[in-house]
């Protein structure tokens, strides 16, 4: 146990622990970049009023080509170059150069190249980014640097607010050469500007005749972020959004990472939505369904809340079993990029006349993560996956499960991940006090293709294996759709159809119906994932408290420190 937070002492002995170049090794760095190409950007008079911190990133498209027209990892001709700054200013000028896979928090990191300097001689058009973070202090004590979004949908590099710089045509040669490039512009609020409802957060929009938008500061949310958060849902159906700084979506449960979104939908905004319409109030009427991504929160929502919801019909989820998170065997790998016979872990595929085709690697598709964000923070898929389901590591950030440039996995790390594998979860709460097995049985219904685009029919059979053996074939109905992608309604059933199976299962279930939901099926005891639990297990206390004292040692007459247990992959360098 140690009592300390990462005061300038830390900071300081961490620097020798984690130096990974020697003298000599970074000498020659820097030689070798003063012989290469090197990025100058500076930011134009007037536009930043104030020290501020964030991500810029400059990308290099063929020229004539936009450089935000495809930055998708599949199909991007660019190269993206990152590096996280603090304290710019108007007039502030920054060099990006070099490149390393082993200082991607505090140096360059460029995808799919690494350095600036190996970027191919050619023509490009060029762009440079600054996506501003805000730092906040939680109310667990913990400090963090983000980007709250803003409706914008949470782009890893183009979000409003961003500072830009205009597009340039520029010629690399291929030799010692310095670009020039200027922030002259912020990326400009989209259809609101901050003077509507509350704030830009989530965005403000107009109703229309069948459509109704509800806004409501989330006390919860605004407590722990110390900054007013708002959320929305749409009527008749209810859709919710929950941007986070992390990602366009919170997963909708209570996390260490992003806060108790679990509590602000379940009960702030509900509540408030069954008070405002004429809703039945009751867990039999309030079906949960979604895809992907909604999958999971739909699953996720039913088994952690039975108590508030019905049941849960729930199509090609992200993974609900992380014996296959996607394609990875994250609880039996060494390495999540690399299999134990040598060849990629594939990440993104598609079909041709039933012949599996890899469009991306799980190396590919973290790397250029990285390049947009260091610290889980680059708003795209691995990352936010990072921020749900893992703790707050040592450095307030998520605690990464694997090395994101070597793919090495932590198993300490994946260990935290277990309490929202959602078929560990349900097998260890099984009896006792929660009852799952009983109180869950024939609420859950899921779908997939065997040809997902993201393997996650992998992590649907781990889960449908695992719950079965305890509770039976039947006890989760799971359809597996021959040769479908990801993609589509329930069952690929047309929407009007799904929504009379959904409807059917509340008249079935209600009061007066074939099978009501009994009251024993409904308890408040069910209840998962509470907030209480989940910050104190995860949050900034716990992180602390993990972490084993150095020991400090005489030895030639010097004193030395020598490394306590650190969480794993957690690097103590100033962000
Ligand atoms: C910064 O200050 C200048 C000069 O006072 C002013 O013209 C400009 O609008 C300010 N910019 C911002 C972003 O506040
Ligand atoms: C970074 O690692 C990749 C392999 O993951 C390697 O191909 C590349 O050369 C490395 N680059 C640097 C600059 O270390
Ligand atoms: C850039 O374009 C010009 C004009 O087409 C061409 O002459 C030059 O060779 C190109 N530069 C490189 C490095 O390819
Ligand atoms: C902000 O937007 C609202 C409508 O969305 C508009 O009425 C108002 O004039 C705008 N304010 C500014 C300063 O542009
Ligand atoms: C390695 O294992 C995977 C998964 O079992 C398999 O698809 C692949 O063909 C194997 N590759 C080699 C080179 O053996
Ligand atoms: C797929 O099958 C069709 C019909 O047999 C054929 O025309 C096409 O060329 C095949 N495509 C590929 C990529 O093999
Ligand atoms: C599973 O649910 C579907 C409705 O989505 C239903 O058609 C099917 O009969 C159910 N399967 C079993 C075994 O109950």
């Amino acid at each position: 146990m140690v009592n300390f937070s990462p005061s300038a002492r830390t900071l300081a002995l961490s620097a020798v622990l984690w130096s990974h170049l020697p003298f000599l090794e970074a000498r020659q760095l820097a030689e070798r970049n003063a012989a290469g190409l090197q990025v100058e950007v500076s930011v134009a008079e007037g536009l930043l009023n104030h020290s501020t911190d964030g991500r810029v990133d400059v990308l290099f498209a063929p020229a004539r080509v936009d450089p935000l027209d495809d930055i998708d990892v599949i199909s991007s001709p660019d190269y993206i170059y990152g590096e996280n700054l603090l304290g710019l200013v108007s007039g502030s000028k920054v060099t990006l150069s070099g490149g390393s896979n082993f200082t991607t928090r505090t140096g360059v990191y460029g995808w799919p190249v690494v350095e600036v300097q190996d970027l191919p001689a050619g023509n490009y058009s060029v762009q440079a980014f600054m996506n501003i973070y805000e730092t906040l202090t939680r109310s667990d004590g913990s400090v963090v640097s983000v980007r709250f979004p803003c409706g914008d949908g949470a782009p890893p590099i183009d979000g409003v607010g961003s500072l830009k710089s205009e597009v340039s045509t520029l010629e690399v040669l291929g030799g010692q050469q310095t670009l020039g490039l200027i922030f002259s512009d912020t990326e400009a609020y989209l259809d609101f500007n901050g003077t509507e409802i509350g704030s830009c957060s989530q965005g403000n929009y107009e109703d229309t005749e069948y459509l109704k938008y509800v806004k409501i500061r989330s006390n919860a949310l605004s407590d722990f972020w110390g900054r007013d958060i708002s959320r929305y849902p749409k009527i008749i159906l209810v859709t919710f959004r929950h941007e986070t700084p992390f990602y366009d979506d919170s997963y909708g449960v209570n996390t260490a990472n992003l806060g108790p979104y679990g509590e602000a939908i379940n009960e702030e905004l509900i509540p408030y939505l069954d008070k405002t319409f004429n809703t039945i109030a009751k867990p039999f009427a309030r079906v949960q369904e979604g895809g992907s991504t909604g999958g999971w929160i739909s699953a996720a929502s039913l088994i952690f809340r039975p108590d508030l919801f019905g049941v849960t019909f729930s199509s090609y989820p992200d993974s609900l079993d992380f014996h296959r998170h996607q394609d990875i065997p994250l609880y039996d790998s060494t390495n999540a990029y690399v299999r134990l016979n040598g060849s990629m872990i594939p990440s993104i595929r598609d079909f041709l006349n039933d012949t599996q085709v890899v469009l991306a690697t799980v190396a590919q598709e973290n790397h250029w993560e990285l390049s947009q964000g260091t610290s889980s923070r680059s708003f795209l898929q691995w990352d936010i996956w990072n921020a749900v389901f893992g703790v707050q590591g040592y450095n307030s950030y998520p605690l990464e499960p694997w090395n994101k440039v070597t793919g090495e996995i932590y198993p300490a790390a994946v260990d935290y991940w277990k309490s929202f594998d959602l078929s560990n979860y349900i097998a260890s709460n099984w009896d006792g006090p929660k009852d799952l097995g009983r109180v869950l049985e024939n609420r859950i219904f899921l779908y997939v293709g065997t040809h997902d685009d993201y393997f996650l029919n992998e992590g649907v059979l781990q889960f449908q294996q695992r719950v079965s053996a305890k509770g039976g074939a039947d006890w989760v109905n799971v359809t597996v759709l021959e040769g479908q992608p990801h993609g589509g309604n329930y069952q690929r059933l047309p929407t009007w159809e799904f929504l009379e199976l959904a409807l059917q299962w509340v008249k079935d279930h209600a009061p007066d119906g074939k099978t009501p939901l009994a009251a024993d099926v409904t308890r408040v005891e069910s209840r998962g994932n509470e907030w209480s639990e989940v910050i104190a297990r995860g949050g900034r206390a716990a992180a602390v408290a993990r972490q084993a004292s150095p020991v400090l040692r005489s030895r030639f007459g010097n004193t030395v420190a020598e490394v306590g247990r650190w969480d794993p992959g957690v690097v103590l360098e100033a962000e």
